[in-house]
Formats: C-alpha cells, sequence, structure tokens
C-alpha cells in the first residue's frame, strides 16, 4: 500500500447546521480532542459562523472551511460571497460543487470550473464534490459521470494547482441516508479518479493527490473506509456535528501510515 506521498484530511461539512455561538462552544468542545491529530483536520462552517469559527480556532491545529464560493470578487451578485471575503476571515479551505448545491442551487460542472479557478486564485484549497445518484450508479454511468464532473471542473489547471485541490468522492446516495458504500466501492471509484487524475497530468500528480470518501462516514465505519489505499480522509456531514464521533474519525485517520 503505497500512501506515503499523501497525507489524510479529515473535514467536517456542518452543512447549514449552528449558530455562530453553537459554533463556538462545538469548537471548543472538539479542539483539545482532536489536538494529537496526525492529519489535517478541517471544519468548513456556515458563512456567519465563520468569524466565531476562526476566533475560537485560533491556535489551534484545525483549519478553517467554507461551504461555497462566488466566482467573482465582488460586484452585483446579491446574496453571494466572494474568495477575498472568505480568506479575509481566515479561511483556507472551500467545499465546491457539493451535491446538495448541485441539485438544490443550480450548480453546474461550468460553475464549478469557475468557482475552483477563482478559488486558487485567491489562495483558497479546495475540496471539489463529485458523486453520482442512485438512478446513475443503476444505468452503469458511474465512472463516465465522475470523469465528466472532473474534466470539466479542472480543465485548464495545471499540475502545482492540482497541489491545492483534494477531490471527494460523494455517492448521492450515500449522503445523509445512513447508507455508506462499502469500502470496496468507496476504493473502486476512488482508484478510478486517481487512474483519471494520473491520465490527465501524471502519475507523480496522482500519486499525491488527496481523494476523500464522504457520505455517511462516522465513527463506527471510518476506520475500514480510511484503510483503503485511494481513500485519503473523509468528508463529514452529521458525524461532524458531535464532537466525540468525529474526533473518533480524526484518530481513525492519524493511525493510517501517511506522510
Ligand atoms: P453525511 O454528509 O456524512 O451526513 O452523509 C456528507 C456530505 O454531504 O458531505
Amino acid at each position: 500500500m503505497d500512501k506515503t506521498n499523501r497525507k489524510v484530511v479529515i473535514a467536517g461539512n456542518w452543512k447549514m447546521n449552528k449558530t455562530p455561538i453553537e459554533t463556538a462552544e462545538l469548537i471548543n468542545e472538539l479542539k483539545p480532542k482532536v489536538s494529537q491529530a496526525d492529519c489535517e483536520v478541517v471544519v468548513c462552517v456556515p458563512f456567519v459562523d465563520l468569524p466565531n469559527a476562526s476566533i475560537a480556532l485560533e491556535g489551534s491545529n484545525i483549519k478553517l472551511g467554507a461551504q461555497n464560493c462566488h466566482f467573482e470578487e465582488k460586484g452585483a451578485f446579491t446574496g453571494e460571497i466572494s474568495v477575498p471575503m472568505l480568506k479575509s476571515l481566515g479561511v483556507e479551505y472551500v467545499i465546491i460543487g457539493h451535491s446538495e448545491r448541485r441539485q438544490y442551487f443550480a450548480e453546474t460542472d461550468e460553475t464549478v470550473s469557475k468557482k475552483i479557478k477563482s478559488a486558487l486564485n485567491g489562495g483558497l484549497k479546495v475540496i471539489l464534490c463529485v458523486g453520482e445518484s442512485l438512478e446513475q450508479r443503476e444505468a452503469g454511468i458511474t465512472f463516465e459521470l465522475i470523469s465528466t464532473q472532473i474534466k470539466i471542473a479542472l480543465a485548464g489547471l495545471s499540475e502545482n494547482d492540482l497541489k491545492n485541490i483534494i477531490v471527494a468522492y460523494e455517492p448521492i446516495w450515500a449522503i445523509g441516508t445512513g447508507k455508506t458504500a462499502t469500502a470496496e466501492q468507496a476504493d473502486e471509484v476512488c482508484g478510478f479518479i486517481r487512474n483519471l487524475i494520473s491520465q490527465l497530468y501524471d502519475e507523480d500528480t496522482a500519486k499525491g493527490f488527496v481523494i476523500q470518501y464522504g457520505g455517511s462516514m462516522n465513527a463506527k465505519n471510518a476506520e475500514e473506509l480510511l484503510d483503503k489505499e485511494n481513500v485519503d480522509g473523509g468528508l463529514i456531514g452529521g458525524a461532524s456535528l458531535k464532537a466525540e464521533d468525529f474526533s473518533i474519525i480524526v484518530k481513525a485517520a492519524s493511525e493510517q501510515k501517511y506522510v
């Protein structure tokens, strides 16, 4: 198993949960539990929680992330948030192309691509989400769909750009459903993505590329999923809202033999 070129990244996606005060409380509960982590730990909180999260995270090993951004730096885009705004609050990561944004907020592969470019230009690291629906899996088009999502999202980006991008493979049928992909299914698609990166770039880039699994990852199944050769971490929704559960996942990731 050759995971030594990569670091494992465990990111919490809080989605539309927690007020600013609750954010500070959850982070304060989480900090001591993950302070010894031997992996990258990120919390992606709602926009309004970012200032409180940034203060609460000061001096800790947990990185701050957002869940979306606009692709323009500023302008007449009512209700939107730009990369420089995020950056000014101490944000280091941004989730782009989450399936909930594709499904409910008209996110397309094209807007995903623009947002990635904007995030990278503004100095943020990207967590790019891809994944198939149950219908697409049953129709046998999982690989085709993921390949399209990735090719469009990464079009025009260099090997160097890829150092600041993580892909999160999130099968839609596994998100928030309690129905996790098996470790084999997760590894198969993450391996496919790594192969694709190798074809689009080169083998070294692919070897160093971080690919997470997301979709009902929890304290019980994390170890088995993270043990797989091509699974380099997790994007965790529900279980990231409980400090104890999230810290168990971080511990499982820390025990992997990574960089
Ligand atoms: P879940 O969400 O862990 O609650 O399934 C994962 C995600 O949507 O990122």
